[in-house]
């Protein structure tokens, strides 16, 4: 949520280091500048999924301009078009520059709310991803000190408060500056600050929103993710909460929140931008989806042995404590919830653990009983989500022990947990999650054979037969895939439909939640998800002829009570349409469209019933003319609370 990026490369050119992402020389056609502001203008594109309501740069060190350039653009997805082309007008010469994309918080997504953020000299430029909790009343005493303020936003209130600390001779230098700042105010943020008194300087800090450096040759640079910087080095130092960073050309200092300098913690990453492009696919969305069989497959990888045993080799905890877990809590939102919730059902049916699942943000304000015999799994794509990430903190508070399911390596959740199980999807850059949600509840799911492994409550006969079945999903996912074109003529059907009520029972609740949310964030239209059983408590009230109703309807125990219900909606007007497995004329009978999926075990069925509804989601939104990579008011990684 929010794109960082800077660099520092005083009067020397920008040169990616000789490790660096091959094939890519950084600055390519997302602008034909180069030097800072090309390095600017490609990562902030690297940068869009993280927020596209505006962007903004700002340059300092420019010789015959004094002072600090800014520029900036609020037009939607189109705000970074809009940035590259006022970006034709910055003068020769930076030194360095900041750069920022937004999901707007406080302060509608407008110009003048667009960062960088500025002091009432104009000498100060700030960057920020977070929210500043208090800025209301740190605003009212700097106004009553009498600063100036243009924005709307929280985080023009840190601008005014570095200013403050220089102008009072509070502080020394930027860093002295933002380190008073910082004591100030409360809440998560990352930001990055350049004054055009030192225009060699970028002084960057974090409290739970990430961070990573690079220094490679004469130049230094920062971003909120790895993709933004990766052409220029594939090693990182990694910020840490109240750690204070100065950047200069070729040159990085990071001091703790008393002064003292540190040894900043290190990345190394080996993956390639190529894995971060759209190889081909009109979206990300489509080459993400069709990446899915991979991103099973790989992880799957490795961590079943040839005997049909597991080896979890990131998962720190022992059998022994293992077997002294006597509660499980999954913690996670969005889409990574519904997988946690796909959990819930493995876990319980194989290990014989009671499973609570929680959305994130309600988690630790529940004041949920936990204690070291209790495991609460953390599960998010990025790792980075303050609401997970926040539950995760809270729960090891109270001393549970921690196991995070995390598709980043090394992300904020990973370095907090006991444990760690990574799914192997590679860079989901589509905000609406497909393969990592995939990839998660493969990872759950050898997570709960693992803990019934460890607790002895499955024999090694039914765990082989089940891996086995494991080892087939990635091949009935890429089936499922190959039915694209049916699911958009089936989707072309219902087009001009307002909204869908989508059903499922067991597995295929979750599966029908997930079905409601990708159509929700895709299409805008109104989906809901809900457990069949419950329908006639109250939601069949919706139903009316011609209401569009979706069900999971493969082959669970219970696939008769489910009929029951589809049978309930079918009476009473509504077209239906449902999931089924092939050949399974019987469902068919009862469904005006029928999605084909092969039939799958049914612990391990979501990871391809969900697939049509995901092409529904993708089809329709298209159909409609909607950007399916940039749903709007979305954002891929949410750091606020
Ligand atoms: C955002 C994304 C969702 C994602 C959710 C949780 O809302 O748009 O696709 O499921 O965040 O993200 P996480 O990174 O924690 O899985």
């Amino acid at each position: 949520m929010c794109g960082i990026i800077g660099i520092t490369t005083g009067a020397a050119a920008v040169r990616a280091d000789p490790g660096a992402a091959s094939g890519d020389t950084f600055v390519d056609d997302a602008s034909e500048h180069d030097g800072i502001l090309g390095v600017l203008l490609e990562g902030l594109a690297r940068l869009e999924y993280r927020g596209y309501d505006s962007a903004g740069l700002a340059l300092v060190g420019m010789p015959d301009a004094g002072g600090l350039w800014r520029a900036r653009a609020a037009n939607g997805t189109r705000s970074l078009d809009d940035l590259v082309k006022r970006a034709a007008d910055a003068p020769e010469g930076a030194t360095a520059g900041i750069g920022h994309t937004r999901w707007a918080t406080h302060g509608r997504p407008a110009e003048v709310n667009a960062h960088p953020h500025v002091d009432c000299s104009g000498r100060i430029g700030l960057i920020h991803n977070g929210i500043i909790e208090n800025h209301v009343e740190l605003a009212d005493e700097l106004i009553a000190d009498g600063h100036h303020f243009e924005s709307e936003t929280d985080t023009e209130v840190l601008a005014h408060l570095v200013e403050s600390a220089l102008d009072t001779g509070r502080a020394l230098g930027l860093a002295d500056a933002v380190r008073s700042a910082l004591g100030r105010v409360r809440g998560a943020f990352s930001l990055a600050v350049v004054h055009a008194d030192e225009p060699d300087l970028i002084v960057a800090a974090r409290r739970v929103s990430p961070l990573l450096m690079g220094v490679t040759g004469s130049a230094a640079f920062l971003a909120s993710d790895v993709p933004a910087i990766l052409g220029l080095t594939r090693d990182f130092f990694v910020l840490e909460d109240d750690q204070i960073a100065e950047l200069r050309p070729g040159r990085l200092t990071v001091t703790a929140a008393d002064g003292r300098q540190i040894e900043p913690a290190r990345l190394h990453v080996d993956w390639d931008l190529e894995a971060a492009r759209k190889d081909g696919y009109d979206e990300y969305m489509s080459k993400e989806m069709h990446e899915q069989p991979r991103a099973v497959a790989d992880t799957l990888l490795d961590r079943v042995l040839p005997d049909g045993t597991l080896a979890l080799d990131e998962v720190h905890i022992t059998n022994e404590e293992l077997r002294a877990v006597n509660k499980v809590f999954i913690v996670a939102c969005g889409s990574s919830y519904h997988a946690g919730m796909m959990a819930k059902y493995a876990i319980e049916h194989w290990a014989r653990l009671p499973v609570e699942i929680d959305i994130a943000s309600e988690f630790r304000y529940r004041d949920p009983v936990l204690d070291p015999s209790t495991l609460v799994i953390g599960v998010s794509q990025s790792g980075e989500t303050v609401d997970t990430f926040q539950a995760v903190r809270e729960a090891r508070r109270l001393g549970a022990k921690v196991l995070v399911i995390s598709n980043v390596v090394d992300s904020s959740m990973a370095r907090e947990a006991d444990a760690v199980l990574y799914t192997r999807a590679g860079p989901e850059i589509g905000v609406a999650s497909t393969k990592t949600h995939l990839a998660q509840i493969a990872a759950l799911d050898i997570l709960a054979l693992y803990l019934a492994q460890a607790r002895q409550t499955l024999s090694p006969a039914d765990a082989r037969a089940l891996l086995r079945g494991m080892g087939e999903v990635p091949g009935k996912v890429a089936v499922a895939l190959e039915r694209s074109t049916d699911v958009e003529a089936v989707a072309g059907r219902y087009r001009d439909s307002p909204s869908f009520i989508f059903l499922g029972r067991q597995v295929g609740y979750p599966v029908a939640l997930e079905g409601a949310l990708k159509l929700k964030e895709l299409s805008y239209l109104r989906a809901e998800g809900f457990p069949a059983g419950e329908l006639k408590h109250g939601p069949i009230a919706l139903v009316e002829p011609g209401t569009v109703v979706i069900g999971v309807a493969t082959r669970t125990p219970i696939w008769e009570k489910m009929m029951g219900n589809v049978a309930e909606v079918k009476s009473r007007g509504a077209t239906v349409v449902l999931v089924a497995g092939d050949g399974d004329e019987e469902t068919a009978r009862h469904a005006d469209s029928v999605l084909w999926v092969p039939p799958t075990e049914h612990l391990f069925a979501p990871m391809v019933d969900v697939v049509p509804l995901q092409l529904f989601a993708y089809h329709l939104a298209r159909l409609h003319g909607y950007d399916v990579d940039r749903p709007r008011n979305l954002a891929k990684v949410v750091t606020v609370e």
